[in-house]
């Protein structure tokens, strides 16, 4: 009995690191899922330095060409979780192409690491669209997990290569 309850501790206290789960942390507010996972789905804070996610909020108005303006109570709720949630180091490195342009976590090296095996026709394909629609291919890409076995990518592309 004993053995296996060090067994579980052990399995869950590697879990944060393995790249194929990226939870919402629990102390997400209500409105992060409301809010920011209509247009997409609600992006692993992780993925972003506390400094990108403070200018994705700070912008909303202007967002990536799109207007997902809130008001400010629900801003900052939203803000200060995605900060105290934040990411840094390797999964972070490279989301920011400059020329003022906002962060984006498709761009990040890791990002681009994870998908070198995804064939550059597959990001145009019409079902997918952008790097940013992760749901497209990671059918449980909204519950944040992004094992091997969830994806379904339209069009068979990892077959073809
Ligand atoms: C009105 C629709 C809409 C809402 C609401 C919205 N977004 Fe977005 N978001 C977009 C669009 C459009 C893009 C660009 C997607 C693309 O390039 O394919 C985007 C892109 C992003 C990106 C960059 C993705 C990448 O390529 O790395 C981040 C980060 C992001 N949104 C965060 C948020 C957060 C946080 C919220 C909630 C405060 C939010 N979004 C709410 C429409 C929306
Ligand atoms: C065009 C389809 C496609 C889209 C869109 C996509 N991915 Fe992936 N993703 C893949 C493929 C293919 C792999 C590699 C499969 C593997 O090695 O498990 C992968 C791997 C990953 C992994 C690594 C899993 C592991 O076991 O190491 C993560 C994490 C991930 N994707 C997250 C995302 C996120 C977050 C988004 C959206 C911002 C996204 N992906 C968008 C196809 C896609």
């Amino acid at each position: 009995m004993k053995r296996i309850a060090l067994f579980a501790a052990a399995a869950f206290a590697t879990l944060p690191a393995h790249a194929d789960r990226l939870p919402i942390p629990a102390d997400a507010p209500p409105a992060f899922a409301a809010e920011c996972g209509g247009c997409h789905i609600a992006f692993p804070p992780s993925l972003l330095t506390a400094d990108d996610w403070r200018r994705v909020m700070a912008s909303l108005d202007k967002h990536y060409g799109d207007n997902a303006a809130l008001d400010d109570r629900t801003r900052r709720a939203i803000g200060d979780f995605l900060e105290r949630s934040a990411g840094s180091g390797r999964r972070t490195e490279g989301a920011n192409a400059g020329n003022g342009a906002l962060p984006r976590l498709t761009i990040s090296n890791w990002f681009r690491r994870k998908h070198d095996e995804v064939p550059a026709a597959a990001w145009k394909d019409k079902r997918i669209g952008s790097a940013a629609n992760c749901a497209a291919c990671h059918s449980r890409a909204e519950m944040g997990s992004y094992g091997e076995r969830e994806l379904r990518m339209p069009g068979g592309y990892l077959s073809e290569r």
